[in-house]
């Protein structure tokens, strides 16, 4: 994982190729399949989440960016399974910082990532235009393109090696390309640790009007990652 990656192409050595599946994502954001329709949304990171496949096969529109998108679909598949291989032995020893009752155990997880990981690769190859390279805080599109942007598991979680700056540039960036709300999941750190300028980002949103909420959600598989950050723009 790396957000202060500054060449083309990442190599896919420095990040975790590991993604959620369409139902986590609908759980973690709290969102109806109904309300998603004639939305335009932006998935931002998606990695190797199944989102964007599963939904737009239901006939939504989403469109997926990630820093990795610019290798071969078999390289990120190749990578995404070393990663799962290696999350599932870790998780051995790191079970009891997750609650499992969404999953099982470790072996319904790890059917989940592949699963995950499969639909993701394959959509990617049928449909590369919905899978666009984007290195944050810069997102390649046009102001107000999409209606809503979802974005889970990067900018917070990650507050260990991402700064304030980088948090506040690439929300910034992802109010620019959205017309109307952002949602973001977990505010934990992979500590399971609120995120310690939580306060200082949502006090800066509103200051720019936008209306700002710490929302519950009723997906918990890391500890404590149980709510979301929902940003309503001003005009
Ligand atoms: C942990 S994954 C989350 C994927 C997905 N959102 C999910 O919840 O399953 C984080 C993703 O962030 C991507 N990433 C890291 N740095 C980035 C950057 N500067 N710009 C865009 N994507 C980045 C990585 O390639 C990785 O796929």
């Amino acid at each position: 994982m790396s957000g202060i990656e500054k060449s083309t192409k990442l190599d896919l050595e420095r990040i975790v190729f590991i993604g959620r599946t369409y139902e986590e994502y609908i759980d973690m954001f709290s969102l109806s399949p109904d309300q998603l329709k004639n939305k335009k949304i932006l998935d931002c990171p998606a990695g190797v989440c199944s989102f964007t496949a599963v939904g737009c096969k239901t006939g939504l529109d989403i469109t997926a960016c990630d820093i990795a998108y610019d290798h071969a679909g078999e390289d990120l598949y190749r990578k995404g399974l070393q990663d799962v291989e290696h999350a599932m032995k870790h998780m051995e020893t790191a079970k009891g910082n997750y609650k499992w009752d969404y999953f099982s155990d470790i072996a319904e997880l790890k059917e989940y990532r592949l699963s995950a990981l499969q639909d993701c690769v394959a959509d990617m190859q049928q449909s590369p235009e919905r899978y666009i390279p984007v290195t944050l805080p810069v997102l390649p599109f046009q102001e107000k393109t999409f209606d809503l942007l979802l974005s889970a598991h990067f900018l917070f979680m990650y507050s260990d090696r991402l700064d304030y700056s980088f948090h506040i540039d690439s929300l910034n960036e992802m109010l620019r390309v959205t017309k109307e709300e952002i949602r973001i999941f977990p505010l934990v750190d992979l500590a399971g640790n609120r995120y310690e300028r939580l306060d200082d980002v949502t006090a800066y949103l509103r200051a720019q009007g936008h209306l700002v909420e710490e929302v519950p959600v009723g997906y918990e598989f890391q500890e404590n990652a149980n709510s979301m950050l929902r940003i309503r723009k001003s005009i």
